[in-house]
């Protein structure tokens, strides 16, 4: 019987059970990206399950999407993050850096000197995002020149090397969500005519140049990416899902990274397609409790279980699952943004 409380070795690291923390924005970095102090209560708070993988940081200045969310693009936000594997280790803990690129997600109000975002093609997000001044439309993004794109492959390998420097085990890439490695997946936002459009091959080059990059920066074994496909956010679509994920999963096991993490959010069976086609540790997230993650390992359907909103107000989830007792629900209106309130004060059970 495999379960969630059984160790599994990820890469270099020994996890202690297979329950991994999902990556969550909650919001609480300072205007220049750095996290606030109360991150690292937070996070340490979370250490005894096998994983936790950060919230989205911002690889570059361009890169950011939302106000209030921190990056890995300076030595202050290095700084920054250091306090928070600091705190996760000294109780024990793991920690990766989930990266990410927000493309035409961003805003101008947040971009070096109100710059236009950038994107695969100039298709803007039929929504609305949050900024200091309230909520406005998302704005046409700016199409990246062909002699861009590796440049931008390259500030993923930087900041993976800041993650290192702040003290992370590893890092988990952001190809999922509609963010910019999702948004050359998916045909519907991604009309390009150059080697980076049209085919499932030319589609999913800028996703493995990124690995290719960070793998070369940190090593494969420190290296994990996270899909999504067909989620209802952002616009995404991903209509020839059966073509393009299969070709990412076959890709990636023959890179050797350390993890695959399907979050099952739209109508693909993210889990049953990739996992066969993956030969690393595939990390199965989205909608699981105890019973259903414990099913699903058994059924050798997946290897570790990723719980997202379990976590925001039951810090003490591992313990709270191991003994079978009721979970605490989050406070809606506290998830992003603000301070402590509904961030490190859920108390544990006992
Ligand atoms: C408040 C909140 C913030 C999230 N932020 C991120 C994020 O920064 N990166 C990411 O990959 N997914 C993010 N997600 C998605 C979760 O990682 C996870 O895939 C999703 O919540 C489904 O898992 P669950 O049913 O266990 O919550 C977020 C989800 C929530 C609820």
């Amino acid at each position: 019987m495999t379960s969630i409380f059984d160790p599994l070795r990820v890469g270099a690291l020994d996890l202690p059970n297979r329950i991994i923390m999902a990556p969550m924005t909650r919001s609480r970095a300072d205007a220049n990206g750095v996290p606030l102090d109360i991150v690292a209560d937070y996070y340490a708070q979370r250490a005894d399950c096998g994983l936790i993988l950060s919230e989205a940081i911002y690889v570059s200045d361009m890169a950011k999407g939302y106000v209030r969310t921190p990056g890995l693009a300076n030595a202050a936000q290095v700084a920054g993050w250091k306090r928070v594997t600091d705190a996760v280790h000294a109780k024990g803990g793991r920690m990766f850096a989930q990266l990410f690129h927000t493309g035409r997600v961003a805003m101008p109000d947040f971009l070096p000197g109100g710059a236009q975002p950038v994107a695969p093609s100039a298709i803007a997000i039929n929504g609305k995002n949050w900024t200091d001044s309230g909520q406005k439309p998302h704005v046409v993004p700016r199409a990246l020149e062909t002699d861009e794109i590796a440049g931008i492959a390259g500030e993923f390998a930087q900041a993976s090397l800041r993650a290192i420097e702040a003290g992370f085990d590893g890092v988990e890439i952001h190809a999922a969500s509609g963010y910019l490695i999702h948004q050359f997946l998916d045909a519907s936002m991604n009309t390009r005519t150059d080697i980076y459009g049209g085919s499932v091959e030319n589609r999913a080059r800028f996703l493995l140049l990124v690995v290719d990059r960070v793998i070369e920066a940190i090593g494969r074994e420190r290296v994990g990416l996270k899909v999504s496909p067909r989620i209802k956010f952002n616009d995404v679509q991903d209509l020839d899902a059966e073509e393009i994920y299969p070709h990412v999963a076959r890709e990636l096991s023959a890179r050797g990274i350390a993890y695959l993490h399907g979050a099952k959010q739209g109508g693909y069976e993210v889990h049953a397609h990739l996992r066969p086609l993956f030969k690393g540790l595939y990390f199965a997230g989205a909608g699981f409790e105890r019973a259903s993650g414990d099913a699903l390992l058994e059924s050798g359907g997946g290897d570790a279980i990723v719980y997202g909103k379990p976590y925001i107000a039951n810090p003490d989830l591992v313990n709270r699952m191991r003994s079978g007792l009721a979970l605490a629900e989050p406070d809606g209106s506290t998830i992003y943004g603000g301070g402590a309130k509904g961030y490190v004060d859920y108390p544990a059970a006992d």
